[in-house]
């Protein structure tokens, strides 16, 4: 079944108290769709809606690595509003620190968030999605899910999964008629670069200067950033209603830009290894 037409539609959005999830809820909310929205704090997301109507509103707060606890929340939004049409899997934060300097608890925290999360929800919404041969499912990755720099190799990692495992899914699913998009947005001007949002390594190595220069750049560049929220919200809405936007849907011309680039380096990678790559192929007899 295409987006829906004839009535409001009905999303799961995570992380929403901040930035692009929050502007997320309140266009969905302005839009007359019903909005079950998950989030570690409700009374933060409370206090974020500020006067916005809430009639559609289901505030969920969700750890969102406990199965049991994404299967409870996706449980509340069906009793409450009857099927889920879109999930937006946007809960995310960056991480800003040398790969040797990550604890494994801070790498496994952010696959909590990033994979097991994303993998929990799917896990909750599919079986009704396949079985109504309907849904959409939006995962928010970023352009460092298709490139990678010096000190973003956690969340580099994080996303790079998260691409992998959304590429297949949709390959999976498409059959079943349900649509799956990835977001890739660049630098948006959301509190992901403020401290209270951004993760730093809890210990530091020596030598790691450039990176340290480069946490300092960026903690500086909040309100700078070139991308829009209230753009790419209204843009992540368009991804669904449309129903037309490619499986990597780039944010911003930063974003473009770079992944442009990156398809070019790849390019001359690839063809750098070629006299060597074609070597070690069985003969054939
Ligand atoms: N802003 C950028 O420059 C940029 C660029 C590319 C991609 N992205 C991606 O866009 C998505 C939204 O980020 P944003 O820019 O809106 O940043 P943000 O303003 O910091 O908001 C991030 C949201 O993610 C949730 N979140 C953060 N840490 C979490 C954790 N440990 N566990 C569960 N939820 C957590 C929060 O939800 P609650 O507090 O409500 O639980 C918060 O609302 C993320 O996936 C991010 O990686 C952002």
């Amino acid at each position: 079944m295409p987006y829906p037409t004839t009535g409001p539609a009905t999303w799961f959005v995570t992380g929403t108290s901040r930035g692009l999830g929050l502007e997320l809820v309140k266009q969905l909310l302005e839009r007359g769709d019903n909005v079950a929205a998950a989030t570690r704090s409700a009374e933060r997301l409370n206090a974020a809606l500020g006067s916005a109507d809430r009639s559609h509103l289901l505030p969920l707060e969700v750890n969102l690595a406990g199965e049991k606890a994404v299967a409870a929340a996706v449980a509340a939004a069906a009793d409450r509003f009857g099927a889920i049409d879109v999930v937006v899997n946007n809960a995310g934060y960056g991480f800003l620190g040398a790969i040797e300097e990550v604890t494994d608890a801070e790498a496994r925290q952010m696959f909590d968030v990033q994979i097991f999360g994303v993998w929990n929800l799917l896990r909750a919404v599919l079986p009704a999605f396949r079985q109504s041969r309907s849904g959409h499912i939006i995962n928010i990755s970023s352009i460092l899910g298709l490139t990678a720099f010096p000190g973003w190799g956690l969340y580099c990692a994080g996303k790079y999964a998260l691409e992998g495992l959304t590429e297949s899914l949709a390959a999976e699913v498409a059959g079943f008629g349900i649509k799956v998009n990835l977001v890739e947005p660049g630098y948006t001007r959301t509190d992901f670069l403020r401290i209270h949002s951004l993760g730093l390594p809890a210990n530091t190595a020596e030598g790691y200067e450039a990176i340290r220069e480069m946490t300092e750049a960026h903690l500086a560049m909040p309100g700078t950033q070139l991308g829009d929220p209230v753009k790419a919200a209204a843009a992540i809405i368009r991804v669904a209603v449309s129903g037309t936007a490619p499986l990597h849907q780039l944010l911003g011309s930063d974003s473009y830009g770079l992944a442009k680039s990156h398809i070019e380096a790849l390019t001359n990678d690839f063809e750098a290894g070629h006299e060597l790559a074609v070597t070690t192929d069985i003969a054939a007899k």
